[in-house]
């Protein structure tokens, strides 16, 4: 191949500059094809039953387990700086085989979607992580057959019970991630079945069994021992698989869909955004917050400017919704 110095210049013609729209940020700025706005971005919030104090996590500095009250301020002010949603996700005191609390109207996600509810009314879009992973005590996302193994169908009427109470306790939109087979029908048809017609659905589409997910085990003092092989995506598929996932969820009825973790699967997005019907979210896990925080924090790289061109990555491939640790930061930051 030549290089392009080598090709020939017509006489007369013109020869392209691209270097002259980046010369100042003004031009950058008028050139520039993507933009995050904050209300693209959600931002996941971890609620802990029987703290009086948030407690820091360590492999995730700057994001805590919230108290009832911290949670509520932390939220106004998230909801305040313009971010369009906020996912919650439980971490109850006790944790059983069956994962009770899960759909247990004391159960500490519920008792925290109710009170925001109460709270930001409609204000902000509440969505509630809809898995059982954080109530089991095998730490695993459904419950277990006699083999030990999960049992796909059993669970999926654990979900159907666990969509209903978040949606009584108040949430606008759950998000089935526990890669059940079948988890999207069953929810919707128990939502429907309960009054919940106009409850959504933002289903975990594409999800990997992915060691970016480490860090929130420590978030929610999981108790899993082994990995979820057997029901997460395998990251030596290709895409074929990950828009076959998509298609059935939206024939089961998902209002949006999700692809995550995010950036090392940016080709999964593009493929799925160009795909999908409905609205696509990319969720930016624990993992790859803690990966820049962790080299930000030892002087290996610029922090803000690594938040910025992740993002940016996401949006380029096709997200039109954004979970990331650092939504109220950026949104804050635009504001
Ligand atoms: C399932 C769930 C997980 C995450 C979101 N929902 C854990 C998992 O699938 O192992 C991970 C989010 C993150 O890593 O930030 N309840």
């Amino acid at each position: 191949m030549r290089s392009v110095s080598q090709l020939p210049v017509l006489p007369g013609f013109p020869v392209s500059r691209p270097r002259r729209l980046r010369a100042t940020p003004a031009l950058r700025r008028l050139a520039a094809d993507v933009s995050i706005a904050p209300s693209d971005l959600i931002l996941p919030m971890f609620v802990r039953e029987g703290i009086s104090e948030p407690r820091p996590i360590g492999s995730m500095p700057g994001v805590v387990q919230h108290t009832y009250s911290s949670l509520a301020e932390a939220a106004t002010e998230a909801v305040e700086a313009g971010v369009g949603g906020l996912m919650l996700f439980g971490i109850p005191e006790r944790k059983d085989a069956a994962g009770s609390g899960a759909d247990d109207p004391d159960g500490v996600l519920n008792v925290a979607l109710r009170r925001l509810r109460a709270e930001l009314g409609d204000a902000t879009v509440l969505m509630a992580d809809l898995c059982l992973d954080e109530f089991t005590d095998h730490g695993h996302c459904g419950v277990l057959d006699a083999d030990g193994r999960v049992d796909n169908d059993a669970t999926l009427v654990r979900y159907a019970a666990m969509g209903v109470a978040q949606a009584e306790a108040g949430a606008h939109l759950v998000g089935t991630s526990g890669m059940m087979d079948g988890q999207v029908g069953a929810v919707r048809a128990a939502l429907d079945g309960a009054g919940f017609a106009q409850t959504a659905i933002l289903a975990y589409a594409a999800k990997y069994a992915s060691a970016c997910f480490g860090p929130f085990r420590e978030a929610v003092d999981s108790s899993l021992r082994g990995d979820r092989k057997a029901y997460q995506q395998d990251h030596a598929r290709t895409v074929r698989e990950a828009l076959a996932e998509t298609a059935l969820d939206v024939a089961e009825g998902a209002d949006a869909v999700m692809v995550k973790p995010a950036l090392p699967y940016l080709d999964v997005l593009r493929a799925v955004a160009d795909a999908s019907p409905v609205p696509v979210a990319a969720y930016q896990v624990s993992g790859e917050y803690a990966m820049v925080e962790a080299a930000a924090r030892n002087g290996w790289l610029d922090r803000d400017r690594m938040v910025a061109e992740t993002l940016t990555a996401i949006r380029r491939a096709g997200a039109s919704m954004i979970l990331t640790y650092w939504a109220a930061e950026v949104a804050n930051f635009a504001r």
